[in-house]
């Protein structure tokens, strides 16, 4: 059997129990790279990835382990993701393995990421090994998390091995459990080809690089290829494997994780997800479980400056060739001018891709508060999706709203308990079940997804004093009694700031917004008025007051350092501001529903 030397597997666990920190284990002892100074040689991963401690774009690496007894090994390990946005290229990261290191923290037990990347794997019939790290804290109690895994998620505690990724305890066992327990992967060589893209990323020369495992049959350069989703045909340019870097090879056969080149252009055309097949000899059936990658969350970016529409319009083009599941499309706001309206596969990608548009293309940006697609019935029986509120029809026309729900897991001590179930009463939640682990409590809740999209994780995170996690899935859309909310300044409606809200909540949330907004818009020579209004009624009402002193008249003339610091805050604040009339309105307002407190 030609692959019963191979292992290809993955490291899963919830965010910071030591998954980069025993990769580097791994690698210093098989005689690789660490994974950070890997990450700075191959792939140009995100500069963003390193400074937030998050991965987001998953490089696999081939490494050779030599047994005691001399046999020789090949390990493909597969980095995921690891947030939430990008739970559906975790899945398909998986899918490419045949078995995981599941690593929990010894001090912190089962989280809800824990639970969340377990049943991904059990979803793809993966092999877990469960690994109880960092044991080597004080505060260390492996006997509680190993107990944890078997109660929560019915993986036996004999199995967990235990180790350090610090300290390097338990690494020896790590790998010896990888080629004992992890099956060597199938497949017949001689078949039709059949393999599956879990990752992808465009190189200015040899366009778009797959990352593929293959599943049957054996590719290389030359052959003709097929990707079944996208219903496209390619040659191959060629082929290898990583080794760290992309190493040319002869060929990929069954079993074997690498990567292609195919002249493909456009990332859109080669999916995650998707089933690489021959042109002429073609595999029965696609691998199951694809899906196009599709935004969830919209928002619109304007330049702060109408000169950089251009500009903006470019860098949106640029990033989207690495970014299947980024989307965006010219929009208009009455308000705000021309800009684009942008979809994310959650907030964190948002964030990143704005992020990036700010750092590496020098914009000044205004971005409208995120929003959901919501599926609008109109009273004459048209059905329609926006995801942007400035679009909402009017009520008369509304026959029903529908909105995005997700499956959310929270994870916290029991003492929370009763603060945690209010917060997700008052986010219209519905709980499904309440498991106790311990003294821990595994809360799953049905929530639209909007409740959470705002200040959901923080408000969590502070009744909870940092204990509670979460991880969520998607659901799928039900009826909800939502109102659009308009925002006036000076007695204008400003379109780009409208919010789609739950009836129970357009109260609140008018008065939140009015009085944020009142506090971060300048004062000016007259006072101004900000409300919120359903229709043609006011629900919330603050004032800009009047601007009485120059803002240096503060420091009594002598601090100088003090008055330039002043005048440069100044500075920057203006450059982030939209003038309306002769109302300044800065960033912050747009994101007035997002502020806390
Ligand atoms: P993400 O990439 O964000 O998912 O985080 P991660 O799971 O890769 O965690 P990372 O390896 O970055 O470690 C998180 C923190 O835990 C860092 O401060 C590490 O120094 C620390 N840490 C990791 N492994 C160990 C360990 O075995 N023992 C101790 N004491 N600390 C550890």
């Amino acid at each position: 059997n030609p692959t019963a030397r191979i292992r290809n597997f993955s490291i899963i666990a919830h965010v910071d129990h030591g998954k980069s920190t025993l990769a580097d284990r791994i690698l210093e002892k098989l005689g690789a790279m660490g994974e950070r100074d890997k990450r700075d040689q191959t792939l140009d991963t995100l500069e963003l990835e390193r400074e937030r401690g998050i991965t987001i774009k998953s490089t696999p690496i081939r490494l050779n382990y030599v047994r005691d007894n001399g046999e020789s090994y090949v390990f493909n390990l597969i980095d995921t993701p690891g947030h939430v946005d990008f739970n559906y290229e975790v899945s398909r990261s998986l899918a490419a393995c045949e078995g995981v290191l599941l690593l929990v923290d010894a001090s912190q037990g089962v989280e809800a990421q824990t639970i969340v990347n377990a049943y991904l794997a059990i979803d793809n019939n993966l092999e877990i090994i469960p690994v109880i790290n960092k044991i080597d804290l004080p505060a260390a109690d492996p006997e509680s998390a190993a107990r944890e895994l078997e109660e929560v998620i019915g993986i036996p505690a004999e199995g967990a091995v235990r180790a350090s990724g610090k300290s390097g305890i338990g690494i020896p066992e790590i790998l010896e459990a990888v080629v004992e327990r992890i099956p060597p992967p199938p497949g017949d060589p001689a078949a039709p080809l059949k393999a599956l893209i879990f990752d992808s990323f465009f190189d200015a020369y040899q366009g778009v690089i797959l990352f593929v495992r293959v599943l049957e049959g054996t590719m290389k350069a030359k052959d003709g290829v097929r990707l079944m989703n996208a219903g496209k045909n390619f040659e191959v340019d060629k082929v290898g494997t990583f080794s760290p870097g992309l190493v040319v090879g002869e060929e990929l056969s069954a079993g074997m994780v690498g990567w292609v080149a195919a002249g493909i252009k456009d990332i859109q055309d080669a999916q995650v997800g998707d089933t690489l097949t021959g042109r002429d000899r073609q595999t029965d059936e696609a691998f199951p479980g694809f899906k196009p990658a599709q935004p969830v969350v919209f928002s619109g970016l304007y330049p702060t400056d109408t000169e950089d529409y251009r500009k903006l319009r470019d860098a949106l083009e640029k990033l989207k060739l690495n970014d299947a599941a980024f989307s965006f499309e010219p929009e208009t706001s009455e308000a705000l001018g021309f800009g684009f309206r942008c979809g994310f596969l959650g907030l964190l990608h948002a964030e990143i891709i704005q992020e990036r548009l700010e750092r590496e293309y020098d914009l000044d940006l205004i971005a409208t508060a995120p929003a959901v697609v919501y599926r609008v019935t109109l009273t004459n029986g048209e059905i329609f999706e926006t995801q942007n509120p400035a679009e909402f029809p009017t009520r008369d026309r509304i026959e029903m709203v529908e909105e995005p729900y997700i499956k959310l897991s929270v994870m916290l001590p029991e003492d929370y308990v009763g603060p945690v179930m209010q917060l997700l009463q008052e986010r219209r939640g519905a709980m499904q079940t309440m498991n106790y682990v311990g003294k821990r409590v595994e809360l799953v809740y049905e929530v639209p997804f909007a409740e959470i999209l705002y200040d959901f994780h923080d408000r969590l995170k502070s009744i909870s004093r940092g204990y509670a996690s979460m991880d969520y899935e998607q659901l799928g859309y039900r009826e909800g009694d939502l109102r659009k909310v308009d925002i006036m300044v000076n007695n204008e409606v400003i379109d780009a700031l409208a919010v789609i809200v739950h009836e129970t909540k357009t109260y609140s949330l008018g008065r939140k917004i009015v009085d944020k907004m009142a506090e971060v818009i300048p004062r000016q020579m007259f006072p101004v008025p900000v409300q919120a209004v359903i229709g043609a009624k006011i629900i919330a009402r603050a004032t800009v007051k009047a601007y009485r002193k120059d803002v240096l008249a503060k420091c009594y003339g002598g601090d100088i350092s003090r008055k330039k610091k002043l005048l440069e805050k100044q500075k920057k604040g203006r450059a982030r501001m939209k003038q309306f009339g002769t109302v300044e309105v800065p960033q912050e307002a747009f994101l007035a529903v997002l502020s806390t407190e």
